[in-house]
Formats: C-alpha cells, sequence, structure tokens
C-alpha cells in the first residue's frame, strides 16, 4: 500500500510548474526503462496549469513526446469537439502545442456511444499494453482530481463503477450530473506506477482533510496504488485545514 505523499504549492501556477517537474521525471523514468511514457490524463480544469506548463519551453522541449502514449482516465459522453469534452482541453491546451505523433493518441471514442467506447477503449488497453488473460494494465503515471463529493476519474460515490473488479473500463451513469461517462476502473488506478491528483481552490480544502487526515471510503481515497507512488500536489488554499 503507497503512501499519500504531499506536495503543498503556494498557488496554482506553483502546482502546475511542480507537477511538470515530477511529470518530466517520470517520464524519464519510463522511457529509459522500457523505451515509452504511458500516460492517462485527468479531466477537469486543474490539470490546464500542469499542461500549460508541459506545453511551453523549457518543459516542451525536455521530454521526447515521440515515446510518449497519451490515454484518459475518463471522459464525458460527449464528442470530442463538445466544451465538455476532457479530450478537447487536453488538445486546445496541450497536444495541439506538442509534437505528439497522433498514433500515440489513445481517445476514448464517445461517438460510439458510452457503453461502445467503454469496450473499445478496454481493447484498446489491452493491444497497447499486450495483456492476456485478467492482467491490468500498469500506467507509468495516472493523473487524476478529486470532486468536492470526493469523486476521481468518473468515479461517483455511491455508484457502482467503483466497485468494479473485473473491466478496465465502464461506462457509468452520474445521477447528479444527468449524464453519461466513461471512467477506468478502480483496480487499473491502483495498478499504476504514478499516481498524481492535483488538487486546487478552498473549494477542496474539506475534502482534502477527509482523504489525507481520516480513514474514508470516499472513492478518491479509495485510489493507492499497490506497487506504485501515489502523490498529492495541492495548492495552498486546497491545503488549508490539513
Ligand atoms: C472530470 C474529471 C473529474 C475531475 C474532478 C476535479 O472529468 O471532470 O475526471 O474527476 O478531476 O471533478 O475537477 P477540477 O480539477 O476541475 O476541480
Amino acid at each position: 500500500m503507497s503512501a499519500r505523499e504531499r506536495i503543498v504549492c503556494a498557488d496554482i501556477d506553483e502546482l502546475g510548474r511542480k507537477a511538470a517537474d515530477e511529470w518530466v521525471r517520470a517520464a524519464g523514468a519510463a522511457i529509459a526503462g522500457s523505451g515509452r511514457f504511458a500516460a492517462a490524463l485527468s479531466g477537469g480544469n486543474t490539470p490546464r496549469a500542469l499542461y500549460a506548463v508541459l506545453a511551453a519551453v523549457p518543459f516542451r522541449e525536455r521530454i521526447a513526446w515521440d515515446r510518449v502514449h497519451l490515454f484518459w482516465g475518463d471522459e464525458r459522453a460527449v464528442p470530442a469537439d463538445h466544451p465538455d469534452s476532457n479530450y478537447r482541453l487536453a488538445y486546445e491546451t496541450l497536444l495541439s502545442k506538442v509534437p505528439i505523433p497522433e498514433k500515440n493518441i489513445h481517445r476514448i471514442k464517445t461517438e460510439l456511444g458510452p457503453e461502445k467506447a467503454a469496450a473499445a477503449y478496454e481493447d484498446s488497453l489491452r493491444t497497447f499494453f499486450a495483456l492476456t488473460g485478467g492482467a491490468w494494465p500498469r500506467f507509468d503515471l495516472i493523473l487524476l482530481g478529486v470532486g468536492e463529493d470526493g469523486h476521481t476519474a468518473s468515479l461517483f460515490p455511491g455508484s457502482g463503477a467503483i466497485h468494479e473488479e473485473k473491466r478496465l473500463a465502464v461506462a457509468t451513469y452520474v445521477e447528479k450530473l444527468k449524464s453519461h461517462r466513461i471512467t477506468l476502473t478502480l483496480p487499473v488506478l491502483n495498478h499504476a506506477a504514478n499516481v498524481f491528483f492535483l488538487v486546487s481552490g478552498e473549494s477542496k480544502a474539506k475534502v482534502v482533510k477527509e482523504i489525507l487526515a481520516s480513514p474514508t471510503k470516499l472513492p478518491a481515497a479509495q485510489v493507492e496504488p499497490a506497487d506504485g507512488r501515489l502523490l498529492w500536489l495541492l495548492d495552498a488554499p486546497a491545503a488549508s485545514l490539513h
């Protein structure tokens, strides 16, 4: 079970720079080891701070983008060009600004509809990671955020998706948002070599305290890689109660 490492940054900009440093470190180690870096991007807004730093000099030049393969931790069941799309957010802030080969971008194909998109995404994971039998993919890095309700990726409190123990990715209906999502499952998150939570803002202080300071069954608290680094990158407002 991994300990929850914490780094508290002064503000969102410093969080972005620190996360970029850690990204470069993880990418360098993975590429030196296996020749590639397989990372799952998070949705939401906080990762914008990281994506902006990675897309700009000097970090842009510090990464061997042709060795980087990008996936998503979750996706909203909307078209890739929809304002709510996690792919569109990453495309606009990062993918369109770095020399990553198109074939290295493993988008969740939401145009198939939620269930078929989840199944197709599982197939792409099995192919990329050359999985056989019941093996789990081991991402070099999975970026995650946390909602005020303790959700992470699209694993929301009370959702059946949290208890999924066989599938790599599932479609899930989020009642409170009245929307369908596709999400990696907890076993995949917990098989990663590195999991970075990026958390910013006063509104997250209560849930950060609950997760970092007490035993809780909130979905984000159940992310504890069995054999990996678990790093919570917080800005001061998000860490203010902890
Ligand atoms: C999503 C994310 C979600 C996000 C949290 C935090 O698709 O929205 O996967 O889990 O990480 O809601 O979002 P913020 O970073 O924008 O607060």
